[in-house]
């Protein structure tokens, strides 16, 4: 027993060195972490328990180095108590790269995580398929593909990508519910900078083309990029522990903020010129416990806002239009986050909060040659489809379709409120007047009639399609009142193989 302990000792040891020390030393020298460092970071302390660790890859080939744990680190462990199941690649062992026996432990743990209802959390760091093992690396990754897809509204999935994910490694993480980056080590294209050179003749370089900054401010394919790896991480516990693991677990903490914490500063908030902006991000944070927000892609369309917060203990999203960006606008980009967002709470039944100040969809040719029929369709689709609690707030202006699109009533919103400031309407009253009145009469009169009709939230009151027009102060109150009223709410949809929203 002594020689076959030795011996375990011996491999196991040999997993924890991974590439050994010289690639050890590169991936520090680059401001990186070791696939466990991260681990350890990550997880609550000692909570970690690995599996396969003396796992090594079949391929005859080339010689590839053989290094227990073929490249990649998994199990489970704890966030703050909370079950996680984890997958770490190793990229100072054959580049990270995976190989069918590397993607058979993520597999492995993803299947398990599916199994009981936990997230899985995947550090993302490898130079892609593992070329000396050909089609059966390929087959790796459809088998990861394939279960991303079945994982997906059954446990949350977060991607964070510490160092390169290329070509057929991104489409696990595009799958997935979240996609955080770290700056400058990260990057995640489809085909790198040599062959956009030879294809296109583009010279760009890999951040260029597809660092941190590229993907969260201009393709929105990530949410979130961070200046390390020790800042990612940390959000990563941040951001798990407000998630439930499942669509049956209720995310709640203990409660330090009253609920029937009143905010004066909200009485003011709304300036008298209807078209002077405010900033919609303040309004959030003075609505929440203890005004923390955690905001989702902050830095991409950002006429729409994104996020979670804590009511009354409770994690709810948040979805807010922010006049201080394109006046609130909807337009392609703002509609799609959005409906991603709404799309994850509604999986994972996390009530929604709409907070609306919309005068239209964005006009213009680029809007409208882009498809922003197909891609508002999106946020329509996903609101009249979420069967959670939602709730929403007029705060100004509810103008045109996109009045209809927020939230509304008629997309079955559980309350809808409006402050004094709101305006429910078909359009601003000055456009308005302008084609109905068209060459006729004194416009200026008209606009005013207009106004006194329809610039309050009286009409929409009368019809019923506002449930109350409530103090701005008390809106913290009404929330949290309502969250407890529709904690049971059970609604479900008409049954179906799946819908069919507007791609
Ligand atoms: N398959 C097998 N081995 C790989 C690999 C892959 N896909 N990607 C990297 N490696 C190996 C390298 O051969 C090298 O091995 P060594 O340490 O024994 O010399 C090691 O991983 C580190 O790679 P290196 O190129 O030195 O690291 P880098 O940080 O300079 O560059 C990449 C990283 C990812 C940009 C680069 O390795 C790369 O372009 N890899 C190929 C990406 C690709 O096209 N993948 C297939 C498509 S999915």
């Amino acid at each position: 027993i002594d020689r076959v302990l030795g011996r375990i000792q011996e491999e196991s040891d040999r997993a924890e060195l991974g590439g050994g020390i010289k690639r050890i030393d590169a991936q520090h020298a680059k401001g990186k972490l070791l696939a466990r460092e991260r681990i350890e970071l990550l997880l609550d302390e000692g909570s970690f328990r690995e599996y396969d660790m003396l796992v090594t890859h079949r391929c005859q080939d080339f010689n590839v180095e053989k290094i227990p744990g073929d490249g990649v680190v998994t199990g489970h462990g704890t966030i703050n108590g909370k079950l996680v199941f984890v997958f770490s690649q190793d990229s100072t062992v054959n580049g990270g790269s995976l190989s069918e026996a590397h993607a058979e432990k993520i597999c492995k743990i993803m299947d398990k995580a599916m199994l009981v209802g936990a997230p899985v959390i995947g550090l993302n760091d490898s130079g892609g398929a593992r070329i000396q093992e050909g089609i059966a690396s390929l087959a790796g990754y459809a088998e990861v593909f394939q279960r991303n897809v079945m994982a997906s509204g059954v446990i949350p999935q977060i991607s964070v990508i510490m160092g390169p994910c290329a070509g057929g490694a991104v489409y696990s993480p595009a799958i997935t519910d979240y996609i955080f980056m770290v700056k400058d080590t990260s990057y995640l294209f489809v085909t790198g900078p040599d062959v956009v050179k030879s294809v296109t003749n583009q010279e760009i370089s890999q951040e260029g083309l597809g660092g941190a900054k590229v993907h969260t401010t201009k393709s929105g394919v990530a949410h979130l990029a961070f200046d390390n790896d020790i800042e990612c991480l940390r959000k990563v516990r941040e951001f798990v522990t407000l998630l439930p693991s499942n669509p049956n677990e209720t995310a709640i903490r203990e409660p330090f903020d009253s609920p029937s914490r009143e905010d004066e500063v909200l009485d003011d908030i709304i300036p008298d010129d209807p078209n002077k902006p405010y900033d919609m991000k303040e309004v959030i944070e003075r609505i929440t416990d203890e005004g923390e927000f955690f905001e989702i892609q902050p830095d991409f369309a950002k006429n729409i806002i994104v996020g979670y917060g804590r009511m009354e203990g409770r994690t709810v999203g948040f979805v807010a239009n922010q006049p201080k960006e394109l006046a609130g606008c909807l337009d392609i980009d703002a509609s799609v986050k959005a409906a991603r967002f709404v799309r994850f709470c509604d999986c994972f039944n996390i009530p929604i909060v709409t907070l609306v100040d919309v005068p239209g969809f964005l006009p213009g040719t680029n809007q409208e040659h882009n498809g922003i029929i197909r891609h508002g369709a999106k946020l329509l689709y996903a609101y009249a489809e979420a069967t959670v609690p939602k709730i929403s707030i007029i705060t100004r202006k509810a103008y045109g379709g996109a009045y209809d699109v927020m939230s509304s009533k008629h997309l079955r919103g559980d309350t809808n409120y409006s402050w004094p400031t709101g305006q429910v309407a078909v359009m601003g009253s000055k456009g308005a007047v302008e084609i109905i009145f068209r060459g006729k009469g004194d416009i200026k009169e008209q606009e005013q009639i207009y106004n006194d009709k329809f610039a309050n939230p009286l009409p929409a009151a009368r019809r019923g399609f506002i449930d109350d027009i409530i103090p701005p102060r008390l809106t913290r109150q009404y929330i949290c009142e309502d969250l407890e009223m529709l904690k049971n709410k059970k609604l479900s949809n008409p049954a179906k193989k799946h819908g069919n929203i507007v791609l």
